[in-house]
């Protein structure tokens, strides 16, 4: 596809002391990168303007969430508008830790995705159902749902050039337990159908959707075949040497 590939490391609360994180900077600092692939990196938003500092240029850095307003009494707190003026290009928002272990719910992620837009960042929005929902065949419903609630705030072709989708099935975050390609292509060719007709062909067309739940440098390859399977978002793996192969999965 015309699509570029896309890569991203999520080191979520990780790692706790300078030593690993001088360890992790060092790797991606030295690491062959397929030059095709953009690669962004999320330390913990503590670490992010360091990181960016000491990371070679070429790969951008993330924060893992951020608040709706720019600045006021929001204790505890991040601004996407602090984030920008920090160099810092991209926000994650909506993971499913976030959803889960912080009660986001899915119209406080759409008003994050606004805010962060207009803020100037640009977007990892994560959507992605339970082991039940997809049980119950609920998955497609689901995901609809989480990105509809961003579709009634934001719906431009512009706004839509900053965001990627990253489909991550909560059953397959931290648990071994990866999609199979199939899995991942039938729900990311959905998703691009659901973008399709709640926006517009050409913004399905060129949004990025990437996949993420136990991605590794050995199932990396197959997934990266798939047709909608634009790139991954990288938990464990991208605090292991792998994740140098996962950037080049698609090389
Ligand atoms: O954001 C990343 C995902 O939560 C995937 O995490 O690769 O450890 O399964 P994982």
């Amino acid at each position: 596809s015309s699509r570029q590939f896309f890569v991203g490391a999520n080191w979520k609360l990780n790692p706790c002391s300078r030593d690993e994180k001088k360890k992790l900077i060092d790797m991606l600092n030295n690491a062959n990168f397929d030059k095709n692939t953009e690669v962004v990196v999320a330390p913990p938003t503590l670490y992010a303007i360091a990181v960016a500092d000491l990371l070679r240029k070429d790969v951008k850095v993330a924060a893992q969430n951020c608040y709706i307003k720019a600045s006021g009494a929001f204790t505890g707190e991040t601004s996407p508008t602090q984030l920008t003026e920090a160099g810092i290009p991209y926000v994650i928002l909506g993971h499913s830790e976030r959803r889960t272990l912080f009660h986001e719910t899915s119209s406080l992620v759409a008003q994050k995705t606004r805010a962060a837009i207009d803020a100037g960042l640009s977007v990892i929005l994560c959507v992605g159902e339970t082991l039940q929902e997809r049980e119950s065949g609920a998955t497609d419903n689901v995901v609809k749902e989480q990105l509809g609630e961003v579709v009634k705030l934001v719906s431009s072709e512009e706004d839509w050039s900053k965001i990627v989708v990253a489909y991550e099935p909560v059953w397959a975050i931290g648990t071994g337990k990866v999609a199979t390609s199939a899995q991942a292509q039938e729900t990311q060719k959905a998703t691009r159908a659901y973008l399709a007709s709640a926006l517009s062909p050409k913004i399905a067309e060129s949004t990025r959707i990437i996949y993420g739940g136990s991605v590794n440098d050995k199932n990396c390859r197959e997934l990266a075949t798939q047709p909608d399977v634009d790139g991954f978002l990288v938990g464990g793996a991208s605090l292991t040497p792998g994740f140098v192969n996962i950037v080049n999965a698609n090389a």
